[in-house]
């Protein structure tokens, strides 16, 4: 597939998903090449009057600046507490919803933002469908500085090739916090629940990569059509209360 076609399908998940703001919503703004086309079609959904009475949140630095640009309102997770839509991009999806997220760097934020959403839609070309996370993309980790190379050593004990991230010049790439981002290629990762606890519990890591029964809808393009999927019980009805395994 070749990158404009790649590009288009993105645009076309992307779109899918704001069909379904409503107005008075607050909305989640993602991070990424896939997410940036909600907020364009959100912003000129808003311009021309067919879209109104939202505000946004944006779940990274780089986002804000450019929904502002655009026009969109804005609040903050502060402000609201609860966000009723956000369409977020990812890295990878297994075949249960769960998701590898942070090739922007931006995944702290994202949970922290999702974890607060009734509805998290993910939107997605079908390169990013996988059947087991980790085969396809590295597990990206934050990490404080204090400490990281120690930080590194644990994580790789743990089976995983760890890299830090660098910029395009070679500097440490930092997250919007100011930390540094680990990427951890762990090869198909047969215990998701297993490693997440393993990283919550270590000192030194912010947050991890891994979203875990976090989705309740996956908006997937591809070269046949969209496809619209949805979680069992989506959207929820109180921001991080536990569902079940989604319909297929
Ligand atoms: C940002 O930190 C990430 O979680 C992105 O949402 C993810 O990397 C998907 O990005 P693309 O849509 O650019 O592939």
């Amino acid at each position: 597939m070749n990158s404009d076609s790649r590009e288009g399908l993105k645009r076309r998940a992307a779109e899918r998903a704001v069909e379904l703001i409503e107005p008075g919503m607050v909305v989640g703004l993602g991070v990424g090449s896939t997410a940036i086309h909600a907020v364009r079609r959100i912003a000129a959904l808003l311009k021309m009057g067919e879209l109104r009475d939202i505000v946004g949140v944006a779940c990274a630095d780089s986002v804000e600046r450019e929904a502002r640009d655009l026009g969109i309102p804005l609040t903050t997770l502060d402000e609201c507490g609860t966000v009723d839509l956000t369409i977020d991009g990812a890295d990878e999806v297994d075949p249960e919803f769960n998701l590898i997220k942070g090739g922007g760097g931006a995944l702290l934020r994202e949970k922290m933002v999702a974890q607060a959403s009734r509805r998290e839609v993910i939107v997605v070309d079908s390169s990013k469908l996988s059947p087991a996370l980790g085969s396809r993309f590295p597990l990206p980790l934050e990490v404080i500085a204090f400490g990281a190379q120690a930080t590194a050593r644990f994580v790789a004990s743990l089976g995983a090739q760890v890299a830090f991230r660098l910029t395009s010049s070679g500097a440490f790439f930092r997250t919007d916090q100011g930390n540094y981002i680990l990427d951890c290629a762990f090869g198909p990762i047969d215990d998701l629940e297993r490693l997440a606890f393993a990283l919550e519990r270590r000192a030194g890591i912010v947050e991890h990569g891994l979203f875990l029964d976090l989705v309740t809808d996956l908006i997937i393009a591809g070269e046949d059509g969209v496809r619209h999927l949805r979680a069992n019980s989506s959207p929820r009805e109180a921001p991080c209360s536990s569902r079940g395994k989604p319909a297929r």
